[in-house]
């Protein structure tokens, strides 16, 4: 393989203390990559990301519909056409959300976690993960033994680093240390991060992460589209997530919502950007973030988003309005 044939890939941010290195923005799986949509259109949407530079790819055991087919689509445009650049993506998958019914279907058990991640690595037809993740957290299941699964999968080669998703403050810190006892560095926190729901800041959350050497990787930067001008009218456009997903309802564009949408995009008009280019930025700036997962249904809107990479960075003038506009915490979702 010769450097020509490679893209401009972005810059790298590193993860943690270690040297796990991500793009700054990176694609994510969890919808637009179901059975609901052709092979190809998912295939054009992840060589579009790589071609522009993008080479982490951000799967689950859960993502589809139906659960699994997120991986298999990946694994199959892996094989099919990026075989040759496999030790230049990063591959992350998750388990512990639920996937099926009955005690093993979900959850942070040592038999769930390991099964799933065996699972995954069918699906994706790959050895190893480069990031495997415990989902979110489990109360019914000892820490350590979610912990100690974690650790496993590195100490197996099934995975090549390990994080979490969604865990608070405290069981964040407490699986550092239990990580760390092990001989595993915890290096990943995927969390929900964005203009509109930046508890983060305030929850203890980035604190911790800052405290014990984690990145951040955030999840929903543009809040499934709420964060674009997608429904700027008041209107739920056709074909828009907020049309079939159980996560996203028509019920999000009150009008408080459409005022502060609206309120945004003044603020990118005036930087000559997209609400969606400036939400990104401000997700961006932390230095606390790793890498931003966004969800794109379209390769322009992909192409738009990693645009944002071009933009003026955010003054202190701009952040401090953004800041004032905020909504913070009163969007349910
Ligand atoms: N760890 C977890 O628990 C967890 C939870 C959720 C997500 N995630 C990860 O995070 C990834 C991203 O989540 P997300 O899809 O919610 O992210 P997002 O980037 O906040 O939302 C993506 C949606 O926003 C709309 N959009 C994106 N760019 C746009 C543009 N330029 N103009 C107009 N609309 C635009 C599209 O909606 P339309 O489809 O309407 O076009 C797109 O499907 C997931 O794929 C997954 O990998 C993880």
């Amino acid at each position: 393989m010769s450097d020509a044939a490679l893209p401009d890939f972005l810059p790298s941010r590193c993860a943690g203390r270690s040297g796990l290195m991500l793009p700054p923005l990176s694609l994510g799986l969890w919808q637009n990559f179901g059975r609901t949509r052709s092979f190809e259109s998912q295939r054009e949407l992840i060589l579009a990301a790589f071609e522009a530079g993008v080479w982490h790819f951000d799967n689950a055991n859960r993502y589809g519909p139906p659960h699994g087919w997120a991986e298999e689509v990946l694994g199959r445009v892996i094989s099919e056409d990026l075989a040759a650049y496999r030790n230049l993506l990063v591959v992350s998958t998750k388990a512990g959300n639920p996937i099926m019914n009955g005690p093993y279907g979900r959850g942070g058990s040592r038999k769930h976690l390991l099964e799933s991640l065996d699972d995954s690595l069918k699906r994706l037809n790959l050895d190893h993960v480069d990031i495997f993740y415990s989902h979110s957290p489990d109360k019914d299941v000892p820490l350590e033994e979610t912990v100690a699964a974690l650790a496993h999968t590195v100490t197996s080669g099934k995975a090549l680093y390990v994080g979490i998703s969604n865990y608070g403050a405290e069981a964040t810190a407490e699986v550092a240390r239990l990580l760390a006892s092990l001989g595993v560095p915890l290096v990943l926190h995927q969390h929900k991060y964005s203009l509109l729901h930046r508890d983060p800041e305030t929850n203890g959350v980035h604190r911790t992460l800052r405290e014990n050497s984690i990145s951040g990787i955030v999840y929903s930067p543009l809040a499934q589209g709420l964060l674009t001008d997608r429904y700027l009218t008041g209107r739920v456009p056709s074909g828009a997530r907020a049309e079939s997903s159980v996560f996203l309802t028509a019920d999000f564009l009150t009008q408080e919502y459409l005022a502060y949408v609206q309120a945004l995009a003044d603020v990118a008009a005036e930087r000559s950007q997209t609400v969606a280019q400036l939400a990104l930025q401000w997700v961006m700036r932390d230095p606390t973030i790793a890498s931003a997962i966004i969800g794109v249904s379209s390769v322009a809107q992909l192409h738009a988003n990693l645009a944002a990479l071009n933009s003026p960075p955010l003054d202190d003038e701009t952040v401090t309005r953004l800041k004032g506009l905020s909504l913070q915490g009163r969007l349910g979702h």
